[in-house]
């Protein structure tokens, strides 16, 4: 192939690679829109469920849809003893998201028909992983502190039931109300990495499981669905308002990327990390604020002027892990959080990339060695 025309994009910058109808971004003018609705109104009046059958199924549910949508996914909560016996001997210093990976991946042992051709076994796949996710996170968060897991109560909502088995006691309905709008926000983000990974997959026609096993792994990175862990442990290192400045000018000087800050997309602040910081401040007004608030406010300030001209500005991670920490959350557990959100993005994707499959399997410039012979051993 004549490969001198050839223009090479890293990273596939601004290259379309599929048509989608899921999810819309300007990031010129910060502007996210799932199926059309915008991402401000999901997370003021709707629920993650809802939002998930929305991206996954195109259109808002009506109200019995939604409530069948509800109780499946409630039917679907528990985990098979396998699965939690098989986490059990997972170590207790490992991360909470390669636990995620193993367990998401193992469900494809239990449900292999790989019938991916069938609506019934696609709807079922859909449910079980928007179901099990989040007590798969919790029951690793019980091993791996010697407890055993509890089971999913039916009588709480998606969010409450969560936050209940992570914490293993009821939470306040405030909690529960601004975690739930947190998974909204985090749902779908168009072609990030760990969705594009989940198209790479779903093109092969694997099974769902699989899918999202490799979305996981991508997610876990610090320059994706990592950060919000990240950002914390910046901001403990800054540890007080007044040292942001030199932070912000040491980090410029030695290319130091600020963690929860800049984005593929967006040149402005990114909309989710507004409406993040709102439910931060709502929680410090009911449980007490938190210092390190203040410093992630002061950094903020203190990058605009440095870091704005060149569009790099708070993104989705920056203020998320704010909220996790008033919540009681262990840090590491703010990606596997994500992930449980995201996979309704993933498997809105999985979907649509199965109603026009092409296998993905894009083009290289080579710039390898020219042909050449072998050489024996003696002769090296
Ligand atoms: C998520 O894609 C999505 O939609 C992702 C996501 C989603 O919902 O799925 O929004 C979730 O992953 C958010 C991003 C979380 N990651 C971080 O916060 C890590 C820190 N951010 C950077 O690593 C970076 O901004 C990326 C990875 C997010 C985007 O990187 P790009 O688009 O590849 O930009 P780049 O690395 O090529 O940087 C361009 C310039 C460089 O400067 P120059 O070499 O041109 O002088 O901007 C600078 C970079 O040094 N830059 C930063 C910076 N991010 C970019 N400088 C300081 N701090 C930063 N955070």
């Amino acid at each position: 192939m004549d490969t001198s025309k050839l223009i090479l994009k890293p990273g596939l910058e601004g290259i379309p690679v599929t048509q989608s109808s899921i999810c819309d971004i300007d990031g010129q003018k910060g502007h996210l829109l799932y199926r059309g609705y915008q991402i401000e109104e999901l997370a003021q009046k709707s629920s993650f469920l809802e939002t998930a059958f929305l991206l996954i199924w195109g259109e808002l549910p009506t109200t019995s849809e939604l409530r069948n949508f509800e109780a499946e996914v409630q039917m679907h909560r528990r985990l098979s003893f396998r699965v939690r016996d098989m986490m059990k001997c997972f170590p207790a210093s490992g991360h909470p998201m390669d636990a995620l990976q193993s367990s998401a991946a193992s469900l494809g042992l239990f449900y292999s028909r790989r019938a991916i051709d069938d609506p019934k076994y696609v709807y079922n796949a859909v449910i079980r992983l928007i179901a099990k996710i989040p007590t798969m996170i919790a029951a690793f968060q019980l091993i791996r502190k010697g407890h055993d897991p509890i089971q999913p109560r039916d009588d709480l909502s998606y969010s409450s039931n969560f936050l209940y088995m992570l914490t293993e006691k009821e939470q306040d309905p405030l909690a529960a109300k601004v975690f739930d709008k947190c998974l909204i926000l985090h749902a779908e983000h168009s072609l990030n990495a760990s969705t594009f990974s989940a198209r790479v997959t779903a093109s092969t026609l694997t099974d769902p499981y699989a899918v999202v096993a490799s979305a996981v792994g991508t997610l876990a990175g610090p320059l994706h669905g990592g950060a919000n862990e990240d950002v914390i442990a910046m901001l403990d290192e800054i540890k007080l308002p007044e040292n942001a400045k030199s932070f912000i000018k040491d980090s410029i000087l030695t290319k130091r990327k600020i963690m929860g800050f800049g984005h593929r997309e967006y040149k402005v602040k990114d909309p989710r990390a507004m409406i993040l910081q709102q439910l931060a401040e709502e929680l410090f007004d009911r449980f007490g604020k938190d210092e390190m608030y203040e410093v992630a406010k002061q950094l903020e300030e203190e990058a605009i002027p440095l870091l704005g001209a060149k569009g790099i500005f708070p993104n989705v991670d920056y203020y998320s892990g704010l909220v996790y920490r008033k919540l009681g959350i262990p840090r590491d557990l703010f990606t596997p959080i994500f992930a449980i959100s995201r996979v309704a993005g993933w498997l809105a994707h999985w979907r649509e990339q199965l109603g026009a499959n092409r296998i993905f399997r894009p083009s290289q410039i080579y710039t390898g060695s020219k042909p050449r012979s072998w050489v024996p051993l003696d002769e090296r």
